[in-house]
Parts: structure tokens; sequence; C-alpha cells
């Protein structure tokens, strides 16, 4: 994993598949990058609603869910869409270029 400009390489789309969470730091937080419907989407590996990673939590209709108490939040806008979830969690953007996946702050 390489940081330049605020810039991570995650990996090689190929090597990414369908389904995949892979954690990278952005920054010094840690983000966890999900590969859904062969779109890639980062957030913030942080569950608002108490202290608690989202990497490993079950993807389903464009959302992750906290394992902790079951929150939910939107992949595409970071919205919380179950309680006990209420805030959102940080964005990424996520780029691809030349096969290679990248993560931004937004
Ligand atoms: S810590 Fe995520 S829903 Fe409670």
């Amino acid at each position: 994993m390489s940081e330049t400009h605020g810039r991570v390489r995650v990996g090689l789309e190929a090597e990414l598949p369908e389904g995949s969470q892979t954690e990278v730091s952005v920054d010094g937080l840690s983000v966890v990058v999900v590969r859904y419907e062969g779109q890639f989407y980062a957030l913030r590996n942080n569950c608002t609603h108490k202290d608690f990673p989202l990497l490993g939590g079950e993807v389903s209709a464009g959302r992750i869910t906290c394992v902790k108490h079951g929150g939910k939040f939107d992949l595409a806008t970071g919205k919380a869409r179950a309680l006990p979830a209420v805030k959102p969690v940080k964005l990424y953007r996520t780029v691809l270029e030349t096969g290679e996946v990248y993560v931004e702050p937004l």
C-alpha cells in the first residue's frame, strides 16, 4: 500500500472480487473499500453509533451492516439507513485507473 497526496492504492481491480472488503489507511484513518455490484465504495471503517469497525459487515441492497448492533449505512452516500445508527459515516472517493483501485479523501 503506497500513499501519495492523500491517494491510497487499494490493489489491482482484478484482485478485488465482487463482495470483497479491503481495509486501507487514509490520512491515518481506517477506511473500508467494498466491491458491490461491480462498483467500488469506500467508507470510514467506523460505525457512527459506537466505535466499532464496519469491515466484515454483511453487504446487501447497497448497504453495509454493522455487526455490533445491526446499524446499516448506504454505500453510495454514507447515510444511516437502520437504527441504532443515525449519523452518516464519512465517505471517500474511489478511483479506477489503469486497472488499479485507489481511494482519496472527498
Ligand atoms: S456500533 Fe454499529 S450499530 Fe452500534
